[in-house]
């Protein structure tokens, strides 16, 4: 069929709108039509390549939507099905899987290629050029022919424009609080960068029964979104919330902080560390460059005060269990996802949404099909 799709084609490029060809889905794959796809800062990394995702490539990776067609061999899925979009497949049967840790499954390792998982070939074109797809989502396009194990089936109740943010953000964040830092309750959590991943950490510390939430973001805008999703204070800088911290923990320090900036820098990984308590965990969500290798770090401080320094890829979860989930505290008024949208797009106005994610005009920018 021919739809549309905003294309990467060169680094440091806008997105650029234009007419595709979409291949019928083969074998183990469905078509979908979307409602919605939120735009998420790590598209942006592909632009400034800081993630080496290969080009030309449909970016987007925030959607959800109805499914259309199946190809041979589906057996987990029916046209008229709601699903999101999961931007890391699970196979359900690797080593990875099979121990409750989707999030690592295998069919991951070609995720930078942004190919199809069953045979490696281009079902989209442009200009006479195969093209790949973001988390082989590519949901910056109103149609997606992707793998059945991308998708996870939801309810019908659920409006499909909300339940896109858990493909990534919400459930990256959420995920980041409650799974990899396991907030307990009572604790004090800080949240570095507050965007649509770091609020979601301040939405999951909430749930969690965080007692101390403090946000800190340069941006005002992102301050006031921060304390309205639950944040019970916010600061401008990690420098500025040591003296704070300090006061509200009597000199303790937080118990978790979660890393959620736009990027993770090696200078970051010190005043974060210093952020939390001894037996303290921190964990680091924003995207780093590939050629960023080295980190300051106080390495007797890590040692003799046992902190914990995670990873956080997808929040952790396993997206059939944990997805559906994060949907039943959305639909109990717990989990807020309405709020994240500040403003809506057409596919056409994807670079002004970047612009004002950039400039922190906007929390999470989504474009509607
Ligand atoms: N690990 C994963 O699985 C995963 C998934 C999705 C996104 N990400 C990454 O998470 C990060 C955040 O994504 P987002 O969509 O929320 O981006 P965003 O642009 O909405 O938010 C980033 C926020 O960080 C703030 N910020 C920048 N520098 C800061 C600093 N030094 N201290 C405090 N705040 C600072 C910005 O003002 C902004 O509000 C990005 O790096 C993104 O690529 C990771
Ligand atoms: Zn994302
Ligand atoms: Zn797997």
């Amino acid at each position: 069929m021919k739809t549309k799709a905003a294309i990467l084609w060169e680094p440091h490029s806008p997105w650029s709108v234009e007419d595709v060809e979409l291949d019928d889905p083969l074998d183990g794959e469905v078509r979908i039509k979307l409602a919605s796809s939120g735009l998420c800062h790590s598209d942006d990394h592909a632009v400034k390549r800081d993630l080496p995702v290969e080009l030309p490539l449909i970016g987007g990776h925030e959607g959800a939507g109805i499914v259309e067609e199946v190809g041979p061999g589906v057996d987990r899925l029916r046209p008229g099905d709601h699903v999101v979009m999961a931007f890391i497949p699970a196979c359900g049967h690797c080593r990875w899987c099979a121990t409750g840790q989707s999030v690592l499954c295998d069919y991951g390792a070609t995720i930078m290629t942004g190919l199809p998982i069953s045979d490696g070939n281009p079902r989209t074109r442009a200009r006479g050029v195969g093209l790949r797809r973001m988390s082989m989502l590519g949901t910056f396009s109103p149609y997606a022919v992707v793998h059945q194990d991308s998708c996870v089936k939801i309810d019908e109740s659920i409006p499909l424009e909300l339940a896109s943010l858990v493909g990534c953000g919400v459930a990256t964040g959420f995920g980041a609080a409650v799974n990899r830092a396991q907030v307990q309750p009572g604790d004090t959590v800080v949240v570095v960068g507050c965007g649509g991943i770091g609020t979601s950490a301040i939405q999951g510390a909430r749930i969690a029964g965080a007692e101390v939430i403090v946000g800190v973001d340069p941006v005002p805008f992102r301050r006031e979104m921060a304390e309205s999703l639950g944040a019970t204070h916010s600061v401008s800088s990690m420098e500025e919330a040591m003296p704070l911290v300090s006061e509200l923990t009597r000199g303790v320090m937080a118990d978790r902080a979660v890393l959620a900036a736009s990027l993770l820098t090696g200078e970051m990984l010190m005043p974060l560390v210093s952020l939390i308590r001894k037996g303290g965990r921190v964990c680091l969500t924003s995207v780093a460059s590939v050629e960023t290798i080295q980190a300051d770090i106080a390495l007797v401080d890590l040692v003799l005060s046992q902190k914990e320094v995670v990873g956080n890829v997808f929040g952790g979860c396993n997206p059939h269990s944990d997805l559906p989930r994060l949907l039943r505290l959305y639909q109990k008024g717990d989990l807020m996802l309405q709020e994240l949208v500040t403003k809506t797009y057409t596919l056409d106005q994807v670079n002004e949404g970047y612009e004002d994610l950039l400039a922190g005009r906007i929390l999470r920018g989504m474009i509607m099909y």
